[in-house]
């Protein structure tokens, strides 16, 4: 098998972690660097389990910061770059704009640059993948889909970081020639996920009986996908798709937030061993997000039609899954909750 080394940026976030555990234990040729900043929601305990492997390297660093990308493009002859760093949390980027611009705006034109510099026009075997998200289109009403060719209408300062992220990296393969592509998904669920998303923290909260906060009506309707169906649609974009296409991923799996949080409910019910309604009585509505998006809703048919791709979990199957890892790695909650995953880079790479 061929050689590469791969730049995986976020890494120690959710979706990142099983990207790069995904890449290590299926490709042993490869040296995959995970590069991370390891903000809140960077957890190097997500990957406790592989970080011991020869083709696998963490490197602390920001790609805000044009000397830390600079540093690890010039150290490793780097020939694909998954790019996964972000600030993701919608309702933080209406409290705190500024870091979302920083790091999704700017610390993505840094990559870029960065890529552009050291491939230097040598293209061949070089692909710069950009991760980004369905809310760069924008709100539907009851009816539709977004597909590929659905226009840029993004309502929050995450989305709108994000488009502009999507907007440079299609720059970049227009002008420059940089090889790369975009993939743009619905909402994933799964294990590691930080405790602020709707799912985790709803668990969190149903597991110690405390309440459920459910923004305005709970009307608001999701697309949700389990995060390794959605690391095995990067696995194939990064080694199928051409340079300069664009793919939609998406889990043909809506639920308004108040029906998702029942079904939860009954789950974590059955899971705890108590009385079936027992759970629900702690939802409480609250108000409502500012600009809260109605409807996201994936047409994924592309990647299905062009590289044979589909969700291969059901969500009764997948939430299960989901809260079953929550319950059995009470640890792992405990620590980010308490704060203590943040050490674990001190003590166990002795860095700070
Ligand atoms: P996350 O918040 O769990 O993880 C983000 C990771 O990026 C963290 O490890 C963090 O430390 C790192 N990071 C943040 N700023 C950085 C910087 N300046 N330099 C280096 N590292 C930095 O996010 P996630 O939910 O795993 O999302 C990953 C990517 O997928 C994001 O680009 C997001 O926009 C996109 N996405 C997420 C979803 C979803 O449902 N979570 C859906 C579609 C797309
Ligand atoms: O669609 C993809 C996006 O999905 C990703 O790009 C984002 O990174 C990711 O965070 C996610 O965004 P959402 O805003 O949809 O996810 P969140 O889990 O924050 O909220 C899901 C829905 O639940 C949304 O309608 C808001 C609502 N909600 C959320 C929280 C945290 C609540 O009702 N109560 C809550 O406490």
């Amino acid at each position: 098998m061929e050689r590469r080394t791969i730049l995986i940026t976020g890494g120690a976030g959710f979706i990142g972690s099983h990207v790069v555990r995904r890449f290590v234990n299926n490709y042993p040729n490869y040296l995959i660097i995970n590069f991370d900043k390891l903000t809140y929601a960077g957890n190097l305990q997500n990957l406790t389990d592989i970080e011991g492997k020869s083709n696998y390297k963490f490197i602390k660093g920001d790609i805000a910061s044009e000397a830390d990308v600079d540093k690890v493009f010039s150290e490793y002859a780097i020939d694909g770059v998954i790019h996964l760093a972000a600030e993701s949390h919608v309702d933080r980027s209406i409290t705190d704009p500024m870091a979302f611009i920083r790091t999704n705006i700017l610390g993505t034109t840094i990559l870029l640059n960065a890529a552009r510099k050291f491939w230097n026009g040598n293209w061949e075997g070089k692909l710069f993948y950009h991760i980004s998200t369905d809310e760069v289109y924008g709100s539907l009403g009851a009816e539709g889909f977004f597909t590929e060719e659905t226009p840029y209408d993004p309502r929050s300062p995450y989305s709108a970081s994000k488009a502009s992220s999507d907007h440079l990296v299609r720059a970049y393969n227009h002008t420059y020639g940089l090889p790369a592509v975009i993939s743009n998904c619905s909402n994933n669920y799964g294990p590691n996920q930080f405790p602020e998303k709707l799912i985790p923290l709803s668990i969190h909260n149903i597991k110690n009986s405390k309440p459920i906060p459910i923004y305005g009506k709970g009307e608001n309707v999701r697309d949700w996908l389990y995060v390794e169906d959605h690391a095995a649609a990067i696995d194939l974009i990064f080694h199928k798709a051409k340079p300069g296409t664009t793919y939609n991923i998406g889990g043909n799996n809506e639920w308004k937030n108040i029906d998702l949080i029942r079904l939860l409910c009954q789950i974590m019910d059955r899971k705890l061993g108590r009385a079936q309604g027992e759970s629900e009585k702690l939802i409480t509505f609250v108000k409502d997000r500012a600009g809260h998006d109605l409807r996201y809703a994936i047409d994924s048919s592309k990647i299905q039609r062009e590289l044979g791709w589909k969700p291969s979990l059901t969500f009764d199957v997948g939430l299960e899954k989901t809260v079953e890892w929550y319950l059995a790695n009470e640890q792992w909650l405990n620590n980010v909750v308490s704060g203590d995953y943040l050490k674990y880079y001190e003590q166990q790479y002795g860095g700070r």
